[in-house]
């Protein structure tokens, strides 16, 4: 039995909820009509083409609002709920919800929320679990403009307070699960390299090589609801 140190950063990508059957943006499940996502979930995709845009976010959450948290996404609560205050944050890329409907706690939402909707000219927002969504773009209940996904696009800002949370998290962590990201999207591909640089032990979950795993010390190369919760088991305290 090997227990692990604290403080925890874990960073999600895409991968953790393949299997609970939502699609990754890369590799074969990561067309749509013949779009890549780095096509469509832009600011400049969603002026030209409102209607695209919102038919691909529309169907995200259709296939989305079907899914449930899988076995990794509940290993990440049973690591929470066995570490202390100011111990443990989830900094994810993923937009679904599937952490938060898991239970996870003290999530950072680095991209946003595909069930968030806000205004694209006034300060109106809005949680929104409507699938399927109509019309497409959906109106501004307060100005009639267009409402667009509560998502970071391409070339747009992290949120600073949510950035803040998870650099500082990874400047601390003296342990970092890396899991189910291609690990090639900045900011969030920063974090495990400065918990690196600090000398974090980190573990990287992930089927496929990507470019933070020669640094890595442990790979665990398998779908993440099967190996995690392996992994945890040894690694988990037993007081
Ligand atoms: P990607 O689709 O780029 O990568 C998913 C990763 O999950 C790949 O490295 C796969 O090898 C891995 N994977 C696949 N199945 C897995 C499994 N069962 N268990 C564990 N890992 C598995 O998704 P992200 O890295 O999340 O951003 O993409 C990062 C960002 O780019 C997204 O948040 C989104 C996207 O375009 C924006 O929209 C701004
Ligand atoms: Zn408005």
């Amino acid at each position: 039995m090997k227990t692990i140190e604290t403080p925890i950063l874990v960073l999600t990508g895409a991968g953790i909820s393949r299997e609970s059957g939502v699609p990754t943006f890369r590799g074969a499940d990561g067309l749509w009509k013949n779009y890549r996502a780095e096509e469509l979930a832009t600011p400049e995709a969603f002026a030209r083409r409102p209607e695209l845009v919102w038919e691909w976010y529309d169907w995200r959450r259709q296939a989305i609002a079907k899914c449930n948290p899988n076995a990794a996404h509940e290993v990440i609560v049973a690591i929470e709920d066995a570490t202390g205050p100011g111990e443990f944050l989830l900094a994810t890329q993923n937009v679904d919800g599937l952490h938060e409907l898991a239970g996870s706690r003290n999530v950072r939402r680095l991209h946003g929320s595909i069930w968030h909707l806000r205004c694209v000219r006034c300060d109106h927002e809005e949680l929104n679990r409507t699938v399927p969504l109509a019309p497409l773009p959906p109106p501004c209940p307060q100005c009639g403009s267009f409402l667009r996904p509560g998502v970071v696009w391409f070339g747009e800002g992290l949120d600073r307070v949510v950035l803040d949370a998870a650099f500082t998290a990874a400047r601390t962590a003296r342990t970092v699960l890396v899991i189910g990201t291609s690990s090639l999207v900045y900011p969030a591909a920063a974090l495990p390299e400065i918990a690196l640089e600090s000398g974090a032990h980190v573990v990287e979950v992930n089927p496929e090589a990507t470019p933070l795993s020669p640094y890595v010390a442990e790979r665990l190369e398998g779908p993440a609801a099967e190996l995690l919760p392996a992994w945890w088991r040894e690694h988990a305290p037993t007081d």
